[in-house]
């Protein structure tokens, strides 16, 4: 099955798609995890990506869809996948619609004071990418990640200045998607308040039986 998690940052995107992609036995892509492994590595691509990164824009829409394709023609990629981050604004999806068929589109919603208090409190693996909260969904010892026992980091682009500004580049640029894919009977809206357990029971709700 080839689905879209959408929806702003801090919903969950990234904490569900992990979940799905091991039920469903797809891949999980991340167009974030892919541009903030380039920037760790100091690539070209990491290079330009940075700066819109650190300031909560979209990195431009050429490179994205180029490293997108790439990714999405891998072999792991052919039998389905769950995409995250992508696409966030007509160009991306008009060239998704041109890469693929796309079979549902799971659009996470939540109250945007609610997003704020997940993405400034979100602590990350640098090394295997593995998300938690320090409160909410904290690993077992403190700032160390439980799957490969690195040492956690905050997001540059997860200070409050910074994640209002992801909203409100969210708001403008990538919720009108919705009614991209709506047009296309494809998307299902799913509440992404409560805990993780809770929202992974409505997504596998809105699941094709
Ligand atoms: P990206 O990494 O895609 O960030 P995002 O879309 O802003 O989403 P987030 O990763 O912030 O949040 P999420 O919804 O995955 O939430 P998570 O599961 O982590 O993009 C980063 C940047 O890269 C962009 O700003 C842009 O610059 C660039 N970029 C990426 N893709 C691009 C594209 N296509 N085009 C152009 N530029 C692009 O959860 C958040 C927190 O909440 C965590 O701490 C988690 O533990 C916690 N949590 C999750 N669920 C729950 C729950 N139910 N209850 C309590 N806590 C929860």
């Amino acid at each position: 099955m080839r689905i879209i998690l959408f929806g702003p940052p801090g919903a969950g995107k990234g904490t569900q798609a992990v979940k799905l992609a091991e039920r469903l036995k797809v891949p999980h892509i991340s167009t974030g995890d892919i541009l903030r492994r380039n920037v760790a590595k100091r690539t070209k691509l990491g290079q330009l990506a940075q700066k819109y990164m650190a300031a909560g824009k979209l990195v431009p829409d050429d490179v994205v869809i180029e490293m997108t394709a790439k990714r999405l023609k891998e072999p792991d990629a052919k039998q389905g996948f769950i995409l995250d981050g992508f696409p966030r604004d007509l160009q991306q999806a008009k060239a998704l619609d041109k890469l693929t068929e796309i079979d549902l589109v799971i659009n996470l919603f939540l109250d945007p004071e609610d997003l704020v208090k997940r993405s400034t409190g979100r602590r990350v693996c640098p090394n295997c990418d593995a998300v938690y909260h320090f409160l909410t969904n904290p690993p077992k010892k403190r700032d160390i990640c439980d799957n490969c026992g690195s040492a956690l980091i905050q997001r540059e682009d997860d200070k409050e200045d910074v994640v209002r500004t992801r909203i409100a580049t969210y708001d403008e640029i990538t919720a009108p998607l919705v009614a991209h894919y709506k047009g296309k009977g494809i998307l299902r809206d799913v509440y992404a308040s409560g805990h993780i357990v809770e929202v992974q029971h409505r997504i596998l709700e809105v699941l094709p039986k």
